[in-house]
């Protein structure tokens, strides 16, 4: 369906998949249309929606997006969603995404490297945690002669069961000892050094060095300052990819273009985005729904579904096992903390499956982990 200012198209084409449910957004019926649509087969039909319409209806919304991000500065921007339990090498939302993305292209090849990367992260979420709590050199080394004398409490500090089992199958390079000894307790700042928090990057552009496959392309939305694209990229991924990322932000996408020069980030709106249906194989976006109003949020998913061929990898960090999504209205956006079956359901009516993964559960299941720092990070895999 195209809307511009006078005239108004509908186009109504029919799907072959039968068990499909049918197409109808939320946002239609709040606009009042006089028109007369004549009696049509049965049948599933998709209503494709065409540029002018989100633009006009999302204008507001969009300013206060584009305000709310706009406000803050380049430097911070760059920044701030990449430092510590955010950090793309050790948090779990990224590092999962990197795995469905080295998936998509070597599936089931690695993975033993990405369970021992998984395992990494769990190790330094724990280091920061006893960092932050004000742990001494000291402590730290009793817990290496700990682990190292297969004991499962360092002078007073109980080693969870993640860790030790973590140091006894350490296939790859032994981070661990370099991380309890060389963390600095005395700062801050920079609690753990870079070349450790580096040791997965390294390995897995060494892997991956040789391997060879055809590009396919991926769309981000959402992209913040190459927040994780350049964490794909320092992990030799991006050169499997024909990546695009787009941002509301236009300081982002400076920022992106600055460390990203020949890459491809554009400015952008989730709400309508500007590429031709199935345009892209894969797309990924990680933290943007909780932001938008429940109706943007639907237009928005309307649109990664409509420009993605085959799977879109979603990353959350406000979400429950609830049955309604709870609205936040915060400044002038949103901090909304949404419905896993809610979203599930949504994406249910233009996919063919949606896994949802809620990390805190997985991490208990896999690696007998309770001490995620965020219960409300999900990951939904969408298979269109
Ligand atoms: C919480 S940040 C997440 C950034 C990045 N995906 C990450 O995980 O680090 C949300 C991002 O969404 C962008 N954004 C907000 N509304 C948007 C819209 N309508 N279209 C595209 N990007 C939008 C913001 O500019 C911001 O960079």
């Amino acid at each position: 369906m195209h809307l511009s200012r006078h005239k108004i198209f509908i186009r109504l084409r029919r799907t072959p998949n039968q068990n499909k449910k049918p197409f109808s957004p939320p946002a239609f019926s709040a606009i009042k249309l006089k028109i007369q649509i004549p009696p049509i087969e049965r049948g599933v039909y998709t209503v494709t929606l065409r540029p002018g319409m989100a633009q006009d209806r999302f204008k507001q919304e969009t300013e206060a997006l584009k305000n709310s991000w706009a406000r803050h500065k380049s430097v911070e921007l760059r920044g701030y969603l990449v430092r510590g339990v955010q950090d793309p090498r050790i948090n779990f939302q990224s590092i999962l995404t990197r795995h469905f993305l080295i998936d998509r292209v070597f599936p089931g090849q690695f993975a033993l490297v990405m369970e021992q990367e998984l395992r990494f992260s769990l190790v330094v979420n724990w280091l920061l945690k006893l960092l932050k709590a004000s742990v001494t050199g000291d402590q730290l080394s009793a817990v290496l002669d700990a682990l190292l004398d297969d004991e499962k409490n360092a002078d007073g500090l109980q080693i969870p069961q993640f860790i030790s089992q973590t140091f006894a199958s350490l296939a790859l390079p032994n981070y661990i000892c370099d991380l309890f000894t060389w963390a600095p307790v005395e700062t801050t700042d920079a609690p753990i050094q870079e070349y450790l928090l580096n040791t997965f990057q390294a390995v897995w552009r060494e892997l991956l060095e040789n391997e060879r496959h055809q590009p396919v392309s991926l769309l981000e939305p959402a992209c913040g300052s190459a927040n994780d694209y350049r964490f794909i990229d320092a992990s030799g991924i991006a050169h499997f990819f024909d990546y695009t990322g787009f941002d509301l932000c236009e300081k982002n996408i400076r920022n992106a273009k600055r460390m990203f020069p020949d890459m491809r980030f554009e400015v952008g709106n989730v709400f309508e985005i500007d590429s031709p249906d199935k345009a892209f194989d894969y797309c990924f976006v990680h933290d943007l729904f909780e932001h938008l109003s429940i109706e943007a949020m639907q237009a928005a998913i309307a649109e990664i579904c409509r420009v993605t061929r085959q799977t879109i990898c979603i990353g959350f960090f406000n979400m429950y096992n609830g049955a309604e999504h709870i609205v936040k209205a915060v400044d002038s956006y949103h901090w909304n903390v949404l419905s896993a079956a809610r979203m599930k359901a949504v994406f249910e009516r233009y996919a063919s499956h949606a896994k949802v993964i809620h990390i805190d559960s997985f991490l208990l299941s896999r690696f007998g982990c309770d001490q995620t720092h965020n219960k409300g990070a999900y990951i939904f895999i969408i298979k269109m």
